[in-house]
């Protein structure tokens, strides 16, 4: 499906019925994030995977930011005909998108799942090398990233075809959509002091391995939100739905079946 949304064009898919989760993916990637665990998570459930404004089939704006990457969210939730709470599963980027989500529109989320994600805002230091970046991008273009990243978002035994996937899904991003999700990451707010507002089910997900969102930054969201659940993906690192379909379906079942 394509809706056009204030000045985006979002693309989103559909998959299944049921009860709905919404899955965001992380930065620099796209819905395709989500095709290893698509059927699993569909089975009971109408799984909706949009990409965000600059990834995928979405359109690129020169700008960005949480907020708006929350109200894109929204409007593909209204686009769906969704109306009750939804459970809202992010990734990385995604997460930090849920943390805004949650601020903005409590009543609208049923459940949480932040997967390979963490709460702080950046650092100043790490701000600035992200401005950097964009500027590089839109200079260079997306593969000065996909250089940057390919080396740590899988653990060192996944299969060689799905990093080179990977890393031309990366590289072949829009420069534009890339440069604004880097301001939009560097701007955000720090979420931590969101965490204890938390009141709906919550499950966190992290890759053993993973070294861009560690399992100490998942624990700490743990230990901050109260009752939630916590599942460590073995032999993985950050792309824990590509690299382990099987456990992460399996965690996202069992947290959504209690
Ligand atoms: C992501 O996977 O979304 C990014 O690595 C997050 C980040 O750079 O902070």
């Amino acid at each position: 499906m394509m809706i056009t949304h204030n000045d985006a064009q979002l693309y989103y898919e559909v998959h299944g019925a049921g009860n709905p989760i919404l899955a965001v993916h992380g930065f620099p990637l796209s819905g395709k994030l989500w095709a290893e665990v698509a059927s699993d998570l569909s089975r009971h459930h109408r799984l909706i995977v949009p990409d965000l404004r600059g990834f995928g089939h979405s359109r690129a704006t020169p700008e960005a930011s949480m907020q708006t990457y929350v109200e894109d969210l929204v409007a593909v939730l209204a686009d769906a005909g969704v109306d009750e709470p939804v459970t809202l599963l992010g990734l990385s980027m995604g997460g930090y998108v849920l943390f805004e989500f949650w601020r903005r529109y409590p009543e609208k989320v049923g459940a949480l799942i932040l997967a390979n994600t963490r709460a702080p805002a950046d650092t100043p230091t790490a701000a600035e090398g992200r401005l950097t970046t964009a500027t590089k991008v839109l200079a260079e273009g997306s593969q000065v990233v996909a250089d940057s990243m390919i080396g740590k978002l899988f653990a060192p035994t996944a299969e060689e075809a799905l990093k080179a996937e990977w890393y031309s899904i990366m590289a072949t991003s829009s420069p534009v959509g890339v440069a604004a999700a880097l301001r939009a990451m560097a701007s955000r707010p720090d979420s931590t002091a969101t965490l204890p507002t938390i009141t709906v089910p919550t499950l966190i997900i992290v890759g053993r391995e993973d070294p861009i969102t560690p399992l100490s930054d998942s624990e700490t969201m743990h230990r901050a939100i109260e009752g939630s659940m916590l599942a460590i993906i073995e032999d993985a690192a950050h792309m824990t739905p590509l690299e382990s379909p099987g456990a992460f379906g399996m965690a996202v079942q069992q947290f959504l079946r209690q």
